[in-house]
């Protein structure tokens, strides 16, 4: 086990780059599983969550093999394999997707169950819904998802509400299916876009990712290809934060800013200065930091994976903040660590009332899941004294070398094994 050691209240400067999108790519690497060519993606960020998939599909016999310049190459031409039941795949909330590109492929899939962070039940409903719609019967049998179907034909899907996992889930097992397929009250996310984008690169047919109707028309086969995985949104908005609550001054590179129009708007509601650039976005902290109201919706709205690092930084607002998580039935299980830091929150379903304090004192605390653990780091750097996170495995799920940029931005933060208690 290891843990971080922060030791806060010092103004993060200089810049910071954003890796390659974690949600975008645990979707993009099993979506190679549909291709018969040979695949190089890029930009690919070093997270765990990425290693888990990889894996996966080495076990499964893909080759993946990484190119001189970084990227990587997985050739699953010559695949027969759909089961995949391994500790890589049960580790991982993602793996859900092995099971839309194995359908898609083979017209069967033997997926683990999902794991992944625990807040909330978490259902995969609406991804059956979707195969089962395409022809597929669908099962769970000792802790597997076992998804069977004579042939694929395309369907109309109506989500009952706009689940990334499902949209991109059933947009892989469409691609190869006979006819059209319309999925309806689609998620909107740049991940499910950059999906698309990839899949349309190997010779899939998916129009109006993006939008809440999503098109796709079968085709008999995919390519290979080349795609550039997109900046993290999630990524940039938690350094966007920690400027934000350190009193920093930062430029955050290889950024869309589009993708980060809600955070920037929250963070100037706070009191923040965000300059948006081409690809840069400029963040510096102000004080007083002013209270402010979120409400996490689906893309473009205030994205819910950055409700606790938002909640962080408003524990030191003057006021009150009221905040209200739409999308997850319970993501404020970290709030009981954070308080640990001097923080004044009140939880009531899926509201939390911040009360601002004047400070925050450094503590040990635990990290409960992956984006908990960036909102505990964000707490630590403005807090005064040591702070301890244990749990770091969440972190390293979702954020490429969070403890060098960090570093290189100013901050006295460090990682070292923890002595069995
Ligand atoms: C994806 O999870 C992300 N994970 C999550 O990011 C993110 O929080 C979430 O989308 C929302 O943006 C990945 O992309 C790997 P959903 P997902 O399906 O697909 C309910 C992170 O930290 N639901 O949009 O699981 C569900 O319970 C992670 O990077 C059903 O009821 O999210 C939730 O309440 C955390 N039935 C809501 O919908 C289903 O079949 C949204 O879930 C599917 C979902």
């Amino acid at each position: 086990m290891e843990h971080l050691k922060i030791v806060g209240g010092r103004p993060l400067v200089g810049s910071v780059g954003v890796s390659g999108a974690k949600n975008a790519a645990v979707a993009i690497i099993p979506a190679a599983l549909l291709s018969r060519g040979v695949c190089v993606i890029d930009n690919l960020p070093d997270i765990e969550d990425a290693v888990s998939l990889v894996d996966a599909l080495e076990k499964m016999g893909a080759r993946c093999e990484r190119t001189g310049s970084g990227a990587l190459m997985i050739d699953a031409s010559g695949l027969s394999e759909y089961r995949a039941n391994f500790d890589s795949v049960r580790r991982i909330r993602a793996s859900y997707y092995l099971i839309g590109a194995l359908l898609g492929r083979f017209r069967q899939a033997e997926v683990a169950l999902p794991g992944g962070c625990n807040f909330g039940s978490r259902p995969i409903d609406q991804h059956i819904k979707g195969f089962e719609a395409l022809g597929a019967t669908v099962g769970i049998e000792h802790g597997m998802v076992i998804a069977r179907a004579d042939r694929l034909r395309g369907a109309h899907i109506y989500l009952d509400m706009a689940s990334v996992g499902a949209t991109i889930n059933i947009m892989m097992a469409a691609v190869l299916a006979e006819g059209r397929t319309v999925i309806e009250n689609a998620a909107k996310e740049p991940h499910i876009v950059d999906t698309a984008n990839f899949l349309n690169i190997l010779g899939a047919d998916v129009k109006g990712a993006g939008t809440d109707t999503i098109r796709v028309s079968g085709v008999e086969r995919l390519g290979g290809g080349e795609y550039t995985i997109i900046p993290d949104q999630i990524e940039a908005g938690t350094y966007m934060i920690a400027a934000a609550i350190t009193g920093g001054d930062i430029t955050v590179g290889n950024v869309i800013p589009k993708h980060m129009e809600s955070v920037t708007a929250k963070l100037r509601e706070t009191g923040a200065f965000v300059h948006e650039g081409d690809d840069t976005l400029i963040v510096r902290g102000a004080r007083p930091i002013h209270a402010a109201s979120v409400k996490t919706m689906y893309y473009p709205g205030f994205p819910t994976d950055l409700q606790p690092q938002m909640v962080a930084l408003l524990t030191l607002g003057q006021g009150a903040s009221y905040v209200t998580e739409t999308v997850f039935e319970n993501r404020y299980q970290y709030v009981n660590e954070m308080k640990r830091l001097g923080c004044d929150i009140t939880v009531d379903g899926r509201m939390a009332v911040v009360n601002g304090v004047p400070r925050l004192t450094g503590a040990h605390v635990t990290a409960t899941d992956l984006r908990a653990g960036a909102a505990l780091v964000v707490a630590a750097l403005a807090a005064e004294g040591e702070t301890f996170i244990s749990n770091v495995k969440y972190i390293d799920r979702g954020y490429e070398n969070m403890v060098g940029k960090l570093r290189a931005l100013g901050a006295d933060i460090s990682r070292a094994a923890t002595a069995d208690e």
